[in-house]
């Protein structure tokens, strides 16, 4: 697929927002919903096409069936109750964060957290290290399978972490300012985070806190290379993203404002896609992830955590839903 993808610069821009038209509004549809209070935070796709979902408030992962609409819980995890990001490490075997944040006053518990792996064949959990200095594990991403090394954001230390997720060695790659909680307000600086492919690698990261996307060039070891940039600002308080899969742009989602949009890489144009403040289409949504399969390479699967923490008009909440959207052509 290589071949369609339009080379893109990896150069990075310091931008404020561009406004963008908005497009038409792609086609959506309620894969799954779960019960009121609960609360969906990443997500992963298999491919066989079957998500992989995690939960905050309860230390659960689902795996849920696109084309059926089907949901299943297959693993919990001892000793936390939450579950946060998570990547494919090696074909079906996956690594997960996890750790202790209450969702009701919305606060980490500094030394909880630990990096898993799930085996999405046989269900099985294997924790690989405790992460005890650590203030709150949140976005993951692959960034070498064959040595099995992951880069983890620190949402309360403002760090990006290297982990290996079969030895459990750990190490401090980045901290920069850019990654740091507010001065006031929810304690949780960089969230989301993606790795590039190709050889010149770039880590984007959402700053939920600043509500701006960056990015970072970095190493092989996940070092940094040059300086962190914010490619696109004031967008909304962002939660998780995916990188389309030619690597032009980020899906990301605004959680505070129940919004999607596309962000592009070059110049740091962020288009609304979907969702609005006063909108119940994807409420408190959380992260986003492309399908793998033929059928649905174009689709955009939203998780959401029916707006728990800023209910929309004030009052309204719903159950954590999975919404696929079909972007082909957007
Ligand atoms: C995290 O939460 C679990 C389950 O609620 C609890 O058993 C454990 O003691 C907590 N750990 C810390 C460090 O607070
Ligand atoms: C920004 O880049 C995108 C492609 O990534 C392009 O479609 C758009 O026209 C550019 N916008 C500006 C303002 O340069
Ligand atoms: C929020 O209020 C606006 C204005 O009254 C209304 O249009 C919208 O449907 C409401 N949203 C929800 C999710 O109830």
């Amino acid at each position: 697929m290589f071949f369609s993808c339009a080379l893109v610069s990896l150069s990075l821009l310091l931008a404020t927002t561009h406004a963008a038209a908005s497009p038409k509004a792609p086609q959506a549809r309620t894969v799954v919903q779960w019960d009121v209070g609960t609360w969906v935070e990443n997500v992963a796709v298999r491919s066989n096409g079957q998500l992989i979902v995690t939960m905050l408030g309860v230390p659960e992962i689902w795996a849920v069936d696109p084309v059926k609409s089907t949901k299943s819980l297959i693993a919990s995890l001892p000793g936390v109750n939450g579950v946060l990001g998570i990547d494919e490490l090696a074909p079906d075997v996956f690594a997960i964060a996890a750790g202790n944040f209450t969702l009701a006053t919305a606060t980490t518990t500094p030394g909880s957290y630990s990096i898993w792996t799930l085996n999405a064949k046989t269900n099985v959990v294997k924790k690989a290290v405790d992460v005890p200095g650590a203030a709150m594990l949140n976005g993951l991403t692959t960034l070498d399978a064959v040595k099995g090394d992951v880069l983890v954001s620190d949402s309360g230390l403002g760090t990006v972490i290297r982990i290996n997720a079969y030895t459990g060695a750990t190490k401090v790659v980045i901290s920069d300012p850019a990654f740091a909680p507010p001065a006031a307000g929810i304690q949780i600086g960089i969230n989301g985070i993606r790795l590039s492919k190709g050889p010149k690698k770039t880590l984007y990261f959402n700053s939920f806190g600043s509500s701006s996307f960056g990015g970072v060039p970095v190493a092989a070891d996940g070092t940094p290379t040059g300086p962190v940039k914010f490619i696109a600002q004031n967008v909304g308080s962002l939660d998780d993203f995916a990188l389309s899969p030619c690597g032009s742009y980020a899906w990301d989602v605004a959680n505070g404002q129940n919004e999607l949009f596309k962000i592009s890489l070059k110049n740091g144009t962020a288009t609304l896609i979907a969702g609005a403040l006063d909108s119940a289409l994807i409420p408190g949504a959380t992260s986003a992830a492309f399908g793998r399969t033929s059928k649905d390479k174009d689709v955009v699967y939203v998780t959401t955590s029916g707006a728990l923490a800023a209910p929309i008009n004030g009052t309204y909440i719903e159950g954590a839903k999975v919404v696929a959207f079909n972007v082909h052509g957007l």
